[in-house]
């Protein structure tokens, strides 16, 4: 069975990054009206939470949903967007992108690429945590809540195998071992 084993963000580290986060991206977009969009499913926890820290006027908020990993603990490689948006959501406007984590890249550069096609102002990214190690495509985050290594981590949005999104820390998943 692959369980949870230890704790690897209690609620109130998670609670002091999103705070960190809101007030830096606050003071970048203190003259100008947001458009937040979060990437279903793992980021609907984080965004919810920052979206409710944040001191910049939000003048929408949208999701894309893409899916690449499946009942696996490695990416496939292949992000689809499978849910997206309407081109008035974003076109001329100052748009985040607000992520759970960035691994190796792939579902962040497809949603920029998305997104860039539909005309934004501007297009930033924010995640919550970054595994900048296992990186495999070149995306620039603006804002990172935590740089970690390579644990497979669960919990406040994120899965496995679609499950823990609930749990309220988040927790490493260690390796099954085959002994
Ligand atoms: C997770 C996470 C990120 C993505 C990052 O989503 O929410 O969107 O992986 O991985 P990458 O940088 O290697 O592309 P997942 O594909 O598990 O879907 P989910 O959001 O529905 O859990």
């Amino acid at each position: 069975m692959t369980e949870p084993s230890r704790i690897y963000l209690s609620r109130e580290d998670i609670a002091g990054l999103v705070e960190r986060l809101a007030s830096e991206i606050g003071g970048n977009y203190r003259d100008r009206s947001l458009t937040l969009i979060g990437v279903l499913r793992g980021g609907f926890v984080f965004l919810a939470d920052l979206v409710r820290q944040l001191q910049a006027p939000v003048r929408r908020v949208d999701f894309v949903r893409v899916e690449s990993y499946g009942a696996k603990m490695v990416s496939t490689g292949r992000p689809q967007i499978v849910q997206g948006i309407s081109r008035e959501s974003i076109a001329g406007q100052d748009v985040l992108i607000v992520e759970d984590i960035v691994d190796t890249g792939a579902t962040t550069a497809a949603v920029l690429r998305y997104l860039r096609r539909h005309g934004p102002a501007s297009l930033g990214l924010c995640t919550l945590l970054d595994k900048p190690s296992r990186r495999q495509v070149d995306v620039s985050v603006d804002y990172v809540g935590m740089t970690i290594p390579d644990h497979f981590v669960v919990g406040y949005g994120l899965d496995f195998d679609e499950r823990y999104r609930d749990l309220p820390d988040i927790w490493v998943i260690d390796p099954e071992r085959e002994d």
